[in-house]
């Protein structure tokens, strides 16, 4: 029981079934935004969308307005986009770059790493008028891990390798040095979704293979014909890949399995032959060849980060929960610091071909989000199961559990965490 609103976890969250309560009812939902995206660790974005001084993106935590900004000395810093004269929002324009922020409604102005630097007709303050404890307010905890920038509303929140664990921090380690530098850059713009839907519907998509051969059916149809390769046993349940749980909900869809055996798993990936040798060249000359071997192994595989992260092959993503049935989305596709332009273009075709607002595959998950909430709708039996491959299982030499690609290991783990942090005692 979670005693602050009568929310009953243990019945609501079994070992192999959920309440639709988890997913429609305004009390949990509420619960949520405190526990989980107030309390706890969330990702906000990363450094290289703002990679010069002045560069600002506005985000959002528990539905509170952030600014995401690279201050005047080099820094990432994430302030509270609220005036500290009034509450005005002091940054209105969702991204851009500007020397300063300045308050619209009494013209107060504040420097990048949110000093303020300007009151109008100060001589009216009284004499104890503070102007250096009255700069925008920082978030309290802010930390990266290459370059991918988490923080929490909470000051006294574990610290972030905690809440991410080895096996995570290597994933983004893996994600990184897919550039030969090392680093990503995430300048090539991002697009956003919306959906009528609970945004659990987007955690538990984020790595579900079982989903692929059916929601996907009409793209794999597309690139079956168009290319005779037939992607559908990459997803079957007989395919080879693995889901593993990495701890504290967190997931990761390995497919390098599929291409250690020969198997094309991503026809399309190859970028032309001359800028892909360059490339490898490259890699090889940062990473050494057996890592690089095992990197580009990778490709095609997911990982998520509990609770609104995830990355899948060319982009990686932002979950934002705006009611119990609203989400958004936003998804960020990356470039390859050092990768010869071609292989960086090649990224983002084929991100758009299947994620892109005419791609084939994005637009069937969001159909597939909103039918989910009306079917939750049905009361008479109100339970959604957990249970494929419950009983296969399988200790992992690193740590990690894990399941057949198709199974519901992700689905399991994803709703230990959100339990863990929903009952009793999480927040002592
Ligand atoms: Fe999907």
């Amino acid at each position: 029981m979670n005693p602050m609103r009568g929310i009953d976890v243990d019945r609501l969250v079994q070992p192999d079934r959920v309440h639709s309560h988890v997913y429609t009812d305004l009390t949990i939902f509420e619960e949520e935004i405190e526990r989980i995206f107030t309390q706890g660790w969330i990702f906000v974005g990363h450094e290289g969308e703002i990679p010069v001084p002045g560069d600002f993106r506005q985000r959002t935590m528990a539905r509170q307005p952030v600014i995401f900004v690279r201050d005047q000395h080099g820094g990432v810093q994430l302030l509270m986009n609220r005036c500290t004269h009034r509450a005005n929002a002091v940054c209105h324009l969702e991204r851009g770059n500007q020397p300063a922020f300045t308050c619209p409604y009494h013209g107060w102005r504040f420097k990048l790493d949110g000093e303020l630097a300007v009151v109008p007709f100060a001589e009216r303050f009284p004499e104890d008028f503070d102007r250096s404890a009255l700069g925008l307010r920082s978030v309290p905890r802010v930390e990266a891990h290459r370059g991918f920038v988490f923080a929490s509303l909470n000051p006294d929140v574990c610290p972030l390798k905690d809440h991410l664990g080895p096996l995570v921090m290597q994933e983004l380690d893996d994600i990184a040095d897919l550039s030969p530098e090392g680093g990503i850059d995430v300048t090539a713009g991002y697009h956003r979704l919306r959906y009528a839907g609970n945004w659990k519907l987007q955690v538990e998509n984020a790595i579900d293979g079982y989903h692929a051969n059916f929601t996907h059916r009409t793209h794999m149809d597309n690139v079956r014909f168009r290319t005779g390769f037939d992607p559908a046993p990459l997803t079957s349940s007989a395919a080879p890949a693995r889901i593993h749980a990495l701890g504290n909900g967190h997931c990761r869809w390995d497919s390098s399995s599929l291409n250690k055996s020969g198997t094309r798993a991503f026809p399309g990936k190859t970028p032309d032959p001359g800028a892909w040798e360059i490339y490898l060249d490259a890699m090889i000359a940062a990473h050494g060849k057996e890592r690089t071997d095992y990197l580009l192994s990778k490709q095609g595989s997911h990982l998520y980060i509990f609770p609104n992260f995830s990355y899948t092959g060319a982009h990686f993503r932002l979950f934002q929960p705006v009611a119990p049935d609203e989400t958004r989305v936003t998804l960020f596709p990356f470039l390859l610091k050092g990768a010869p332009r071609e292989v960086n273009r090649k990224r983002l075709r084929v991100h758009e071909t299947f994620f892109g607002p005419a791609g084939g595959g994005q637009s069937d998950d969001l159909e597939i989000f909103e039918r989910n909430q009306v079917g939750l709708g049905a009361s008479l039996d109100p339970w959604s199961l957990l249970t494929r491959g419950v009983h296969l299982e399988q200790q992992e030499a690193d740590g990690s559990v894990s399941n057949q690609i198709t199974d519901e290991l992700s689905n399991r783990t994803i709703w230990a965490k959100w339990k863990q942090m929903m009952g009793e005692g999480a927040m002592a």
